[in-house]
């Protein structure tokens, strides 16, 4: 097994909030795991901590056995690790095409980034991308005329065009209905496993964490609550993960 992520007592402290508590755990390459727990668990600090954009308060984090923080490249980073959201991202004034294209920045640099805005640059790349994520005839349609669970395949498409070994997903259906959130993370786990990309997706339906991946990680309070193979998770785990605190 060749371990892809490994966190090393990994705490993150805001102002006077411990929002990570000495967290450790690693991840072996092509894992699909979930990130699951209440709110204010830790999972979008865990996240953007795995995604470079903050720094840990105390530990390190190991990408490929080096630290993430000497990472610095935004090249390598972009295809090392890349990250979906709940809000998308997505510029809906421009045309689709545009926002996938947005997937190749960091490897085109600003001449043909600006350029782009203006003939899209390796259509190819965008159409090819596009037609995988069942968008095939919405190239050249303005992004914000596309319904929500549309949208995040024009994300996924994004994400399929910037290639990263490593996808964070913070919370990624959570603004879709239930079949469209159904939808966009089947069609997730399978890009993911076509492309051989390790998978850490945050998720506050723990039915869908359980039925589209392997693992499941449990954050509560900034700490580890448990972690383990979908497969053994029993109701009782989720009853007392998201049980309220007893007020005395
Ligand atoms: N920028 C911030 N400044 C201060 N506290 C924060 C900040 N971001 C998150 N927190 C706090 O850190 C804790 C973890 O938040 P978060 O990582 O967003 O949890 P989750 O994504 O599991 O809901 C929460 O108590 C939250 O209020
Ligand atoms: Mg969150």
């Amino acid at each position: 097994m060749q371990e892809v992520i490994s966190l090393n007592q990994i705490t993150k402290i805001y102002e006077r909030k411990i929002a990570l508590s000495s967290l450790s755990f690693s991840v072996n390459k092509g894992e699909l795991v979930a990130l699951i727990g209440p709110s204010g668990a830790g999972k979008t600090t865990l996240l953007n901590l795995l995604a470079a954009l903050l720094p840990p308060s105390q530990g390190e984090i190991l990408i490929d056995g080096h630290p993430l923080s000497e990472l610095k490249d935004p090249k390598k980073r972009a295809k090392k690790i890349g990250i979906i959201r709940q809000q998308f991202d997505l510029v809906g004034e421009l045309p689709v095409i545009h926002n996938v294209l947005v997937g190749r920045l960091s490897e085109w640099g600003i001449f043909k980034s600006l350029l782009s805005m203006l003939i899209p640059q390796d259509k190819g790349y965008a159409a090819q991308a596009l037609s995988r994520v069942g968008l095939a005839d919405k190239l050249y349609e303005k992004t914000s005329s596309l319904s929500g669970g549309e949208q995040q395949r024009v994300a996924l498409a994004r994400l399929l065009v910037q290639s990263p070994e490593i996808v964070l997903a913070d919370e990624p259906v959570a603004s879709l209905d239930p079949a469209r959130a159904e939808d966009v993370l089947d069609l997730m786990v399978k890009i993911a496993l076509e492309e051989k990309q390790t998978l850490i997706a945050s998720l506050h339906s723990v039915e869908y964490a359980r039925k589209y991946f392997d693992r499941l990680i449990a954050l509560k309070d900034g700490e580890l609550f448990f972690d383990l193979p979908a497969s053994s998770v029993t109701d009782d785990h989720i009853q007392s993960l998201y049980k309220l605190k007893e007020i005395s």
